[in-house]
């Protein structure tokens, strides 16, 4: 009898813990990763447009690092501008960037991913690793060592990495005629070190990573990104589930 009871609570506990997990739907934090002129940013609103139709009730929101806070933004034109008066020094650069997302995160990302929505983010600290960890060779644990109390447990759930040869990627820019940064005006040599730090965290983290062809279609491009994303959502559906089994 007395077991019979508690077997009933215990079923009763776990309808109402599934059905908390349900209602408080966990945010969602993905992002674009990746060399440039490969598509990241357009598929990213790509995305943003997509997810905003599916989920009209759900907040959503495209950020950017560095950015997306009027502080981070400010902090993203000290670092994009070129000088020619005084140089940046590399570990200035890397500092500068992760206090622009230590403002960012906690001002913009946090508060929708607590209440349940999704973010999607165009560079994360990732590009930190790989362009002031490999790029500027400082090295990717120093790098993290300055990023780690900025980003906390605040990880993306899910990297898409646009991936494709750093030649082929800077061609387009200039073809493209679009406007470059300091960052962008680095030689090849740099932004091949850079496609390494990017193929290393991928392979550090095969879970969290999805590859991208920085030379497919437009279309077959955000198809994938599509998929992944509806795998994803599946996964962390079903992940939830088998908490409370
Ligand atoms: P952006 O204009 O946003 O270009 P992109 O379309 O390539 O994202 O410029 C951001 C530049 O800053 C880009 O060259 C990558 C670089 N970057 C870093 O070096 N470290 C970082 O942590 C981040 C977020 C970006």
């Amino acid at each position: 009898m007395k077991s019979a009871m508690r077997s009933n609570f215990i079923d009763t506990y776990k309808v109402a813990a599934l059905f908390y997990i349900i209602v408080k739907m966990k945010g969602i934090y993905l992002a674009f990763e990746g060399g440039e002129g490969f598509g990241k940013s357009t598929q990213a609103k790509i995305l943003f447009e997509k997810l905003k139709e599916k989920f009209p009730k759900r907040k959503i929101i495209l950020t950017r690092e560095p950015g997306g806070s009027s502080i981070a933004e400010e902090v993203r034109e000290i670092i994009l501008t070129s000088r020619k008066d005084e140089q940046i020094q590399l570990l200035t650069e890397a500092y500068l960037f992760a206090a622009a997302r230590a403002q960012s995160l906690r001002e913009s990302v946090v508060p929708v991913l607590e209440e349940g929505g999704i973010v999607i983010s165009d560079r994360t600290f990732y590009s930190s690793i790989a362009y002031q960890g490999f790029g500027r060779e400082l090295g990717w644990k120093k790098v993290w060592k300055i990023n780690q109390e900025a980003v906390g447990k605040i990880k993306p759930d899910l990297v898409y990495l646009f991936d494709g040869d750093p030649k082929i990627g800077l061609d387009r820019i200039c073809k493209n005629k679009r406007e470059t940064n300091r960052l962008d005006k680095e030689k090849l040599e740099f932004h091949k070190r850079v496609r390494k730090g990017f193929l290393f965290l991928c392979d550090k983290e095969p879970k969290r990573f999805v590859t991208i062809d920085g030379c497919s279609s437009i279309e077959k491009q955000s198809e994938i990104i599509w998929a992944q994303f509806c795998r994803f959502n599946r996964r962390s559906a079903y992940d939830s589930a088998k908490m409370v089994q």
